[in-house]
C-alpha cells in the first residue's frame, strides 16, 4: 500500500461505509485517445481499475458493488468494439475467478442477459454458479443493462405472475423493488461516475433515488485505490436526510413515514 493510500485509509470511518457502491466506469476511450492508442486499449486498461475497485471494496467488507460494463445503448458502438468488450468480459471472468473466490465474492449480472451472444451467456452463468456459495461481497456486473428496460421487465414480471391469479391490487414500491434485477440488495448509497460527465445514463434509475453522487474528472483507467478511498471519504462528509430534516433539528411533528420525498 502506498503512503497516500494509508493516509486516506486512516481517515476513513470503517463503521460508516456505504453498503452498496455503484460505478459508471466512463472515460476509457478518452484515456486511449490521449495516448494515441485505439479505444480498445482504454477498455483493457479499464479492467485493471475494475480489479482494484473490486478487491478494495471486498476487503472493506462493502456488501455490494455494481459496475456498469455494457448498457443497452452500447449496441450502437462499432461492431469491432462490441466484440472486443464481450471478449474482454469473458477473458476477465476466466482470469479473475481465483481473485473472486479468494475474496469470497458472489457474482450477479444485471440486465437482459438472454439477449447476449451464447458464449457470453454461458460464461456469465458459469461465473454465477461457481461463486453461488460465496458469502462475502456481491459483485454485480450490469451487462446489456438499461434502467428503463429494468423497470419495464419488472412490471412485465409482475403482470406474468398475476395472469391466472385473482389478485389485482395496485402494484406497490416494495413489489416493484422485488422484481428488479437487484432484488434482495440494498439500494446504492454511493454512485461514482468517472471522467466528469454529469449524467445518470439510464443506470439504476429506481435504485439511486437517495444515492449520494460523486463525479470525478479522473478517467476510468486512472481510477486507482487512492481515488476510490477519496470517493468513500467524500461520501462520509455528506449529510444524508432522505427527504427529512437534519438530525437534532427541532421538528414540530413526528415523521409520519421513514422515507419521504
Ligand atoms: C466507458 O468508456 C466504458 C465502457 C462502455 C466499458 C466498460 C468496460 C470496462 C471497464 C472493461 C470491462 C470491465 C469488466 C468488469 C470486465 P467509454 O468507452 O465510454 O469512454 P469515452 O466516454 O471516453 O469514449
Amino acid at each position: 500500500m502506498t503512503a497516500e493510500e494509508s493516509r486516506l485509509l486512516e481517515k476513513l470511518d470503517l463503521a460508516r461505509l456505504p453498503r452498496h457502491v455503484a460505478v459508471i466506469m466512463d472515460g476509457n476511450g478518452r484515456w486511449a485517445q490521449k495516448r494515441h492508442l485505439p479505444r480498445i486499449a482504454g477498455h483493457r486498461a479499464g479492467t485493471k481499475s475494475a480489479r482494484t475497485t473490486i478487491e478494495t471494496c471486498a476487503r472493506l467488507k462493502i456488501e455490494a458493488l455494481t459496475l456498469y460494463a455494457f448498457s443497452v445503448e452500447n449496441w450502437r458502438r462499432p461492431k469491432v468494439e462490441i466484440d472486443f468488450l464481450m471478449q474482454l468480459l469473458r477473458e476477465y471472468l476466466r482470469k479473475e475467478m481465483p481473485l473472486l473466490q479468494k475474496n469470497n465474492i458472489r457474482m450477479r449480472f444485471l440486465g437482459r442477459i438472454e439477449e447476449l451472444p451464447a458464449g457470453v451467456q454461458n460464461d456469465v452463468r458459469g461465473a454465477m454458479e461457481k461463486t453461488a456459495g460465496n458469502k462475502g461481497m456481491v459483485l454485480c456486473v450490469a451487462l446489456n443493462y438499461g434502467g428503463r428496460a429494468e423497470i419495464v421487465d419488472a412490471m412485465n414480471a409482475i403482470l406474468a405472475e398475476r395472469n391466472g391469479h385473482g389478485a389485482q391490487d395496485k402494484v406497490t414500491e416494495a413489489q416493484l423493488s422485488s422484481h428488479l434485477y437487484t432484488d434482495g440488495l440494498p439500494d446504492p448509497d454511493l454512485l461514482i461516475r468517472t471522467s466528469g460527465e454529469m449524467r445518470v445514463s439510464n443506470f439504476l434509475l429506481w435504485q439511486i433515488a437517495y444515492a449520494e453522487i460523486f463525479v470525478t474528472e479522473t478517467l476510468w483507467p486512472d481510477f486507482n485505490r487512492a481515488r476510490l478511498l477519496e470517493s468513500l471519504l467524500e461520501f462520509q462528509k455528506r449529510e444524508r436526510r432522505y427527504g427529512g430534516i437534519r438530525e437534532g433539528e427541532p421538528s414540530e411533528e413526528k415523521p409520519v413515514r421513514a422515507a419521504g420525498h
